[in-house]
């Protein structure tokens, strides 16, 4: 049975997911040549909306593409997608491609062409348990802080974790961890709070972005932003992964080894409990009308 058809927006018409229709000669298409944001929605309220289109807006100055909407204009476009949906919680996807110019070309066509605009919403399911992840090499691009649509070494990298049947890739360059194919990373040594610092080298994730300042503001425990050894990460209390569909999620399991020790071990430890916790409870507040 073919799936319900969904609300698309595309290109300033709105039609359904079985009768949308992309040109082939879209940039997107040919060269990943575009930018994309996940946008969460818990209970019919869009979460981080302000963070998401910030960083939306750096992805596309960064790939010299001039926005296509103003913010009235996108968040008219997020109502109509959420009230298009019965799910309770749902994530709006958006992309935003550097058009359909008349021929294939690697050089970028001018400003004439305006950009491929395309958004849908989809359900966001409940997680089922922590994340047994694999570590592998990180062999990506030297601009990870790009949100571009061009994510084929993250797909070949969850792929290869499904059919070991995990859930992750945790992607490594030189011995250092950078962050999962989809996810950012953390763990919990000695009572610190380690992640990956931003730059180049990973995304700005959001709910790691959230997370950190709740965990300032509340003074809930060290931080240190920086890279932590995959020697290193081995040995952790706790890990676990975060972002906007994900919220914060245990992970129990890397390469085949439990995570952490005693009672604890392949199960989601204290801190991440506590700080998941903290997080729900500022999910709850900015969802407040
Ligand atoms: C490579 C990568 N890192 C981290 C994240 C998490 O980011 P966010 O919290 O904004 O969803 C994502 C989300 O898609 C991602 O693709």
């Amino acid at each position: 049975m073919s799936p319900t058809p969904q609300a698309v927006y595309l290109n300033g018409e709105w039609c359904t997911s079985d009768s949308a229709c992309v040109s082939v000669f879209d940039r997107g298409y040919l060269f990943g040549d575009g930018v994309y944001e996940v946008i969460p929605a818990f209970a019919g309220r869009l979460f981080g909306l302000d963070e998401h289109m910030a960083r939306l807006s750096r992805s596309l100055e960064a790939l010299g593409i001039v926005p296509p909407l103003k913010h009235d204009d996108w968040l008219a476009i997020f109502e109509r997608l959420l009230a298009s949906t019965d799910a309770p919680d749902a994530a709006i996807y958006l992309q935003v491609t550097r058009g359909a110019p008349a021929k294939r070309d690697h050089a970028w066509p001018d400003a004439s062409v305006r950009p491929g605009v395309m958004a849908t919403v989809s359900p966001i399911g409940a997680i089922d348990g922590g994340a047994r992840v694999i570590t592998l090499p990180d062999e990506r691009w030297g601009r990870c802080d790009i949100k571009s649509i061009n994510l084929l070494p993250n797909t070949m990298a969850r792929q290869q974790a499904v059919e070991q049947g995990c859930d992750e890739a945790v992607l490594v360059r030189d011995g250092l961890v950078m962050e999962g194919a989809a996810t950012n990373l953390f763990a919990v040594v000695g009572g610190r709070l380690l992640t990956a610092p931003n730059g180049p080298r990973i995304l700005p994730g959001i709910t790691r972005g959230l997370l950190l300042d709740l965990v300032r503001r509340k003074r809930l425990m060290e931080l240190d932003e920086s890279f932590i050894s995959i020697g290193a990460l081995r040995e952790a209390d706790e890990v676990f992964l975060t972002s906007s569909t994900k919220d914060i999620w245990p992970v129990v399991e890397i390469d085949g080894e439990p995570v952490g020790a005693g009672e604890h071990a392949g199960r989601a430890g204290p801190i991440t409990r506590l700080l998941d916790r903290h997080f729900q409870a500022l999910k709850t507040r900015r969802s407040d009308p």
